[in-house]
């Protein structure tokens, strides 16, 4: 059974609560946070306070995708707010490595985020160290956008080089997962699931999050 992981982005900001909620009844797996800083990608969603107020409304899993640069600068800011797991960009991380020691010596989750055009064999020297690599289907930056179909190629590549190097490391995929293209993804070889708009923009969420969990 995959992961689910809604994404915060697409909720209604104005019942933060109701949806925390929702999420805690519902069989949802994990929040996943888009955190965007208007530089690493051309949209600014939020930050650290509302990371710290999701926290108080659940026990579920906060998995924390950092959309910005210097990620450095903020990862005891997120661990204090409540993050068990941390997601950078390799396009935004010169230093990766050090980047993902920051964040494992933090004692969380790291994980290693590619953009579309990022090629897999970026990774290549990092799996070993890392718990996640988050696949993206769309470019960064926004909510509602559609599945890039070149994605099912690079998760397939990923699963391979896994299977050889670091079976246990998880793949997310993120970006225009629909109940549609869910098995595709997931019998590519992915773990975990982010959906944003096709779980929120739904009359019942949470039966939308039930299908996602036996969409194979
Ligand atoms: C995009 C974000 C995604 C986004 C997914 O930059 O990383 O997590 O919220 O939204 P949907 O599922 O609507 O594509
Ligand atoms: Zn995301």
């Amino acid at each position: 059974m995959p992961i689910i992981a809604p994404s915060i982005l697409a909720a209604n900001f104005l019942q933060l609560q109701q949806t925390c909620t929702m999420l805690n009844e519902s069989k949802a797996d994990w929040f996943h946070l888009d955190i965007m800083d208007g530089r690493f990608v051309p949209n600014i969603s939020f930050g650290i306070p509302v990371v710290n107020a999701i926290k108080k409304a659940t026990s579920k899993i906060l998995d924390v995708h950092l959309m910005i640069v210097e990620p450095e600068k903020y990862i005891d800011d997120f661990k204090k707010a409540g993050a068990d797991s941390i997601t950078v960009h390799v396009e935004a991380c010169p230093h990766l490595h050090r980047n993902i020691q920051q964040i494992k010596d933090a004692g969380l989750k790291a994980g290693v985020a590619l953009n579309p055009h990022t090629p897999i064999c970026m990774l290549e020297n990092i799996l070993s160290d890392i718990d996640m690599v988050l696949i993206m289907s769309v470019n960064p930056g926004f909510g509602g956008q559609s599945f890039i179909p070149n994605s099912l190629h690079k998760i397939k590549e990923l699963r391979k080089l896994l299977n050889k190097v670091a079976p246990e490391v998880l793949i997310e995929v993120d970006g225009g997962i629909t109940l549609k293209n869910a098995a595709a993804v997931i019998q590519s070889g992915a773990n975990v699931l982010v959906a944003g708009s096709a779980i929120f923009n739904t009359q019942h969420p949470d039966a939308t999050i039930e299908q996602f969990k036996i969409v194979v």
